[in-house]
């Protein structure tokens, strides 16, 4: 375990997750446990940069853990914990503000969309979004980092600072590398194909989400739009709406996409379609199912955030500790 190499990522707390969500992040995990030692979060503070309903955003929090084990990451292998259990985020953060400035922040792409959407509520939080991500990933010294193409930019900013925070002194923290997911991996939106699927598609049919039973998923599937013609063929400059329910079907059957080009040779847009929607449905439903199970047992859900706020309590005051002595913060 020691000898591992230590691997941060996390998720907020927030909207409904996507299939595209679980092929890139969650799936991406079940592989990485095995052989690093790793550190998955759920982001509430990230979370309040926008104006959140408290009591979901509890309910979502507990959601989220029993959607991690229920996926198959073991709190046993890893350590699973809540951001605002362990208090040095909010501690290193504020130092790391010392060495980012605003002009950075204000170029962040994230940071202009998410301005213009909540335009009555850009608040300090939302701008020191990627600072506090920083300190996620420095606290735990991780060299690896999964994430979606999304957060390049975070990452990249969070390597600048460690980088600087290095230079400044001595050698304190890893500088992480983003583990960015593989473009075959990725998922569209059913009813834009050229668009990545998103937690807040303007049109809900373009989604599938984890929560959505199996007769939302299977008419979602109906409705994807397809190319014209009528070969069900792998070629997404051509047929980007064919393409996509391909590598839909190929991650949630488990078969090549050549496997599956195969098996619709010949046939119509329409029996493939479904073939998908069940592909993916029956794929959810026991997750589901153990979801739900695992939610219910609230002590459980509870066992795993104490312990794992303790673990990643113990490694992250270790770094803070450095962090302040370097600074030269008085210790007693
Ligand atoms: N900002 C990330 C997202 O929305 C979530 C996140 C917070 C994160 N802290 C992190 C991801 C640290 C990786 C590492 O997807």
């Amino acid at each position: 375990m020691d000898d591992k190499k230590t691997l941060y990522s996390a998720i907020q707390p927030t909207n409904n997750l996507t299939i595209g969500n679980y092929v890139g992040a969650i799936k991406n995990w079940l592989n990485l446990q095995e052989n690093y030692d790793c550190y998955f979060a759920i982001a509430n503070m990230h979370a309040i940069t926008v104006r959140q309903n408290p009591a979901e955003l509890r309910q979502k929090t507990l959601a989220l853990l029993a959607l991690y084990i229920a996926c198959g990451i073991d709190p046993q292998k890893c350590c699973l914990y809540v951001q605002s259990h362990v208090p040095a985020h909010a501690e290193l953060c504020w130092v790391l503000n010392t060495f980012t400035y605003v002009g950075e922040m204000e170029r962040m792409t994230q940071f202009k969309d998410k301005s213009a959407r909540h335009a009555e509520n850009v608040n300090m939080g939302l701008m020191d979004y990627p600072v506090l991500m920083a300190a996620d990933i420095l606290l735990y010294q991780a060299q690896f980092v999964p994430v979606g193409e999304d957060q390049r930019q975070h990452l990249e900013i969070a390597r600048d600072i460690a980088q600087r925070f290095n230079n400044a002194y001595t050698p304190t923290f890893t500088v992480p590398e983003g583990l960015y997911m593989k473009v075959g991996a990725k998922i569209n939106d059913l009813q834009d194909p050229a668009k990545k699927m998103s937690k807040s598609a303007e049109n809900p049919n373009g989604s599938v989400f984890l929560s959505d039973d199996r007769d939302t998923i299977i008419r979602k599937f109906k409705r994807a739009v397809t190319d014209s013609g009528s070969e069900i063929r792998f070629d997404p400059e051509n047929k980007p709406g064919v393409s996509n329910l391909l590598t839909i079907y190929s991650v949630f059957s488990g078969k090549t996409v050549p496997e599956a080009e195969a098996e619709f040779a010949g046939r119509g847009y329409g029996d493939f379609k479904l073939a998908v929607g069940e592909a993916v449905a029956d794929k959810l439903q026991p997750v589901q199912r153990e979801q739900e199970k695992i939610l219910a047992d609230r002590e459980y859900l509870n066992a795993v955030l104490k312990s794992g706020a303790e673990r990643a309590a113990h490694i992250a005051a270790r770094t803070l500790g450095k962090v302040y002595k370097k600074i030269g913060f008085y210790q007693i």
